[in-house]
């Protein structure tokens, strides 16, 4: 069945049955490989992506549930032109192995665009769902406090 998705500001059809999750569209069929594969069950937020801006867990979403616009984070900004979020991520080096962070930086992004003074705790409880192995939670926290002051000076 022939499916149009907006994806990053691009149209794309698609030709897969309802069921098929939307993380294995993006990666497979699209060739967007910057949002990951972890658990597959809703328990990691590696896969997470914004529809219509707001974080879901592309695992767990089929085709058939996307009603909107699709971001990714490829669409968030561009190497030369990174969102500000990202930037925060580079400046405060929060990847280590940098597996889960394509998930915590759009999930963060998620968070920002509904609070632009998150709390330690309002970044502990938006974050909660999307774990690290490496153990990054501070710099991640300190990232997104470092964005939340750069989206003021906007
Ligand atoms: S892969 Fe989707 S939440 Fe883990
Ligand atoms: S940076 Fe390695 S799992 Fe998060």
């Amino acid at each position: 069945m022939s499916t149009s998705l907006r994806i990053n500001g691009k149209s794309h059809q698609v030709d897969l049955p309802d069921d098929v999750p939307l993380l294995w569209v993006l990666r497979d069929d699209i060739g967007l490989t910057g949002t990951k594969y972890g658990c597959g069950v809703a328990a990691c937020g590696a896969c997470t992506v914004h529809i219509n801006g707001v974080a879901v867990r592309s695992c767990q979403t089929t085709l058939g549930d996307v009603d909107g616009d699709i971001t990714t984070i490829e669409g968030l900004g561009a190497p030369d032109s990174l969102a500000l979020i990202q930037q925060a991520w580079v400046d405060h080096q929060v990847a280590q192995c940098g597996y889960c962070q394509s998930g915590q930086i759009m999930q963060a992004a998620s968070l920002l665009a509904s609070n632009h003074s998150p709390t330690d705790a309002d970044i502990d409880e938006a974050m909660r769902g999307n774990l690290c192995r490496c153990g990054t939670y501070p710099r991640i926290r300190a990232a997104v406090h470092s964005a939340a002051l750069k989206l003021k000076e906007v």
